[in-house]
């Protein structure tokens, strides 16, 4: 039996000291809330926060009133013990990696399979984790009954579809849910809507229809828009401000835009604080929802082919994570899974991987101690004592 969540409001504090610390001094006061948004974002949590180690994410995040997360792989949370411990230990919100996509959740029309995702609530809510709910409207990972269907369907059909979805998900996980990303990837790299079955059948309405069922399904929940590349500016990041700006102006129930955040060595870092902030500036929420980082391997490892990479990466993290820090209404930071054989990235960008913060056999990276540090600093803590980490860094 899933509990409901239990929840408390409290002020962030940001102590200044060093350098992170010093950028976030420049940081202008909270703008004005959302009109549309429920009272939650940074610094909400839990009444009993669960004992972890004071030196964990989670922990240090909770000082600067940040989440951090990670996405969940379904089978390592029900088989590993290693596994579960990290998540639980080190991260305060969690994404269903696939257990919430429609694929996963209804491979059979009509037949609902809630095992893997109730089972992630559950884990959620036993360790005091808030769950990001990923994603009701998408163009991929679509169930294969569905992938079929549609195009014969008349746009009445595939609307009445849509919408069944979206209520009896949202409806399913009512109450439990933080932040759902409603839409997801509805723009093209060139910057026009994206030309899914979606769009074809139903017009660009159905985003905001989407947003409206949503909402009505769970009043509660933060409804965000998410995609990739939304930091490079651009006509992609362009065409997506545009569209949130229309949704607003028609009233509908947006809260807030995810930056997924997939970042590669082998690309120029994006102008992320920027684009947050320009976002926030709407009076939206922003969060970076996936972030990693790949870098180009030996083949088939998770082994950086130079150091110039892996120090690449640490430096990606690290200012991935400064940008949210540095904008006030950035309430979460999740990396895109832990663990870097069980990442997405190397079935997904051939020759690149090395992408996530814990290494193959679980063990915090490089990546993971500058994580670390910039909590820290951010909040204003001793900096720890050194160690030596990675390519024989002292950090
Ligand atoms: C990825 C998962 O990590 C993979 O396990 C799956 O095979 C494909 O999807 N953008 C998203 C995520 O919004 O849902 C994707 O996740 C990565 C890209």
């Amino acid at each position: 039996m899933r509990r409901s969540m239990q929840l408390t409001v409290r002020r962030p504090v940001l102590v200044t000291s060093l350098g992170v610390a010093a950028l976030l001094a420049a940081v202008p006061a909270a703008t004005a809330a959302s009109p549309s948004a429920p009272e939650q974002g940074r610094g909400q949590e839990h009444a009993s926060a669960p004992s972890v180690p004071a030196d964990s994410l989670r922990a240090l995040a909770s000082d600067v009133g940040l989440h951090i997360g990670t996405a969940v792989n379904a089978e390592q949370l029900a088989q590993n013990p290693r596994y579960r411990e990290i998540v639980a230990d080190q991260f305060s919100t969690v994404t269903p990696e696939n257990a919430m996509k429609w694929e996963a959740l209804e491979p059979r029309r009509g037949e609902y399979d809630w095992a893997q995702a109730d089972q992630l609530v559950e884990f959620a809510q036993e360790n005091d984790q808030l769950v990001r709910g990923h994603t009701l409207v998408w163009h991929n990972q679509l169930p294969a009954w569905l992938n079929e269907a549609a195009p014969d369907m008349t746009p009445e059909e595939l609307r009445a579809v849509l919408r069944q979805h979206i209520f009896d998900v949202v409806r399913h996980f009512r109450g439990d849910i933080w932040q759902w990303d409603v839409v997801n990837e509805a723009v093209d790299d060139n910057g026009e809507l994206r030309d899914s079955i979606w769009l074809q059948k139903l017009g660009p309405g159905y985003i905001a229809d989407a947003f409206r069922w949503a909402h009505q399904a769970d009043p509660k929940a933060l409804l965000f828009y998410n995609d990739y590349n939304v930091a490079y500016t651009g006509a992609k990041s362009e065409r997506i401000y545009q569209l949130v700006k229309e949704l607003q102006a028609q009233g509908v129930p947006i809260h807030g835009v995810g930056f997924q955040t997939h970042l590669s060595t082998q690309y120029g870092f994006p102008q992320l604080r920027e684009n947050l902030q320009r976002f926030a500036d709407l009076g939206l929420y922003v969060a970076e929802t996936e972030v990693d980082v790949r870098t180009e391997v030996q083949e088939g490892t998770n082994t950086p082919t130079s150091n110039a990479g892996a120090l690449a990466q640490d430096a990606e993290y690290s200012q991935s994570l400064q940008a949210c820090l540095q904008v006030r209404r950035c309430i979460s930071y999740t990396v895109w899974g832990i663990g870097d054989h069980l990442s997405w990235v190397p079935g997904t960008f051939p020759g690149t991987g090395a992408a996530t913060i814990y290494d193959e056999d679980l063990q915090p990276k490089s990546s993971y101690d500058v994580l670390q540090q910039d909590l820290e600093l951010a909040s204003g803590a001793p900096v720890r004592p050194g160690r030596w980490g990675h390519w024989g860094r002292w950090l």
